[in-house]
């Protein structure tokens, strides 16, 4: 009997709690350890990787709408958002890359074998620009960091990059810049690639000794 009483105390605690990330999270889910998003905070990696499974525009649509509530400076809202999930464009776009890369140092990213395409592989490429001003590039990095925790807690992998984004100025990435339709004073900042992972990379270390406290 005190085995069963203490089996179903057990049980109690460990579903009271948001132990893992796919419980539902009500009343202020529990203490910071057991948290539902510090648990999407501190599981979400970049991703390199992708299984060829479409992401679903339901979830792209969750995902940039979790970006466009991230704070923003006096809520200006300086930025456009553009989701390429078109896996023509993006072959397209990286065969333009790899011509534009012949006889570069860049030609090396090429040669591997397993390249899908140039946004780290990734099937859903969502495109952020924001209007130069003050806050704009800080706001973009929030929206970003909505994002791609956004699609963490959907079971998707992302990534963010500015690596691929160079090319968008050069003569050869201008047709693929237009095909954005950004607004006018618009410029490109970030990417975030988003698909289902195909790798579950360890935590890059972080080095805990840039916190301190000022007492
Ligand atoms: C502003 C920014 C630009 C980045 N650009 C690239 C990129 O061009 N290519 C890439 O592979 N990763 C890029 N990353 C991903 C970082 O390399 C990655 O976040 C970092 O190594 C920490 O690893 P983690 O995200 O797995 O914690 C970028 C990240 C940020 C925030």
């Amino acid at each position: 009997m005190r085995k069963m009483i203490m089996a179903f105390v057990a049980l109690i605690v460990a579903t009271s709690c948001c132990t893992k990330a796919e419980q539902a999270c009500t009343e202020g889910c529990c203490k910071a350890e057991t948290n539902q998003v510090i648990e999407t905070i501190m599981e979400r990696r970049s991703i390199r990787k992708y299984t060829d499974q479409k992401v679903e525009r339901e979830l792209l649509d969750k995902i940039a709408v979790g970006g466009i509530n991230a704070p923003n400076g006096m809520n200006a809202q300086q930025w456009e958002v553009r989701i390429v999930d078109n896996q023509e464009w993006l072959k397209n776009i990286t065969e333009a890359q790899r011509k534009s890369a012949e006889g570069t140092p860049m030609a090396k990213q090429f040669e591997d074998p397993n390249l899908k395409n140039v946004f780290r592989n990734a099937p859903a490429v969502i495109f952020i620009a924001h209007k130069p001003g003050p806050c704009t590039q800080v706001d973009c990095g929030l929206m970003a960091g909505n994002m791609m925790l956004a699609a963490k807690s959907l079971g998707l992998g992302s990534i963010c990059m500015m690596g691929p984004l160079g090319f968008f100025s050069k003569p050869e990435g201008e047709p693929f810049l237009k095909s954005l339709n950004l607004s006018e004073g618009y410029k490109l900042l970030l990417c975030v690639g988003v698909g289902y992972a195909d790798e579950e990379p360890a935590a890059r270390p972080r080095n805990n000794e840039v916190i301190k406290y000022i007492d």
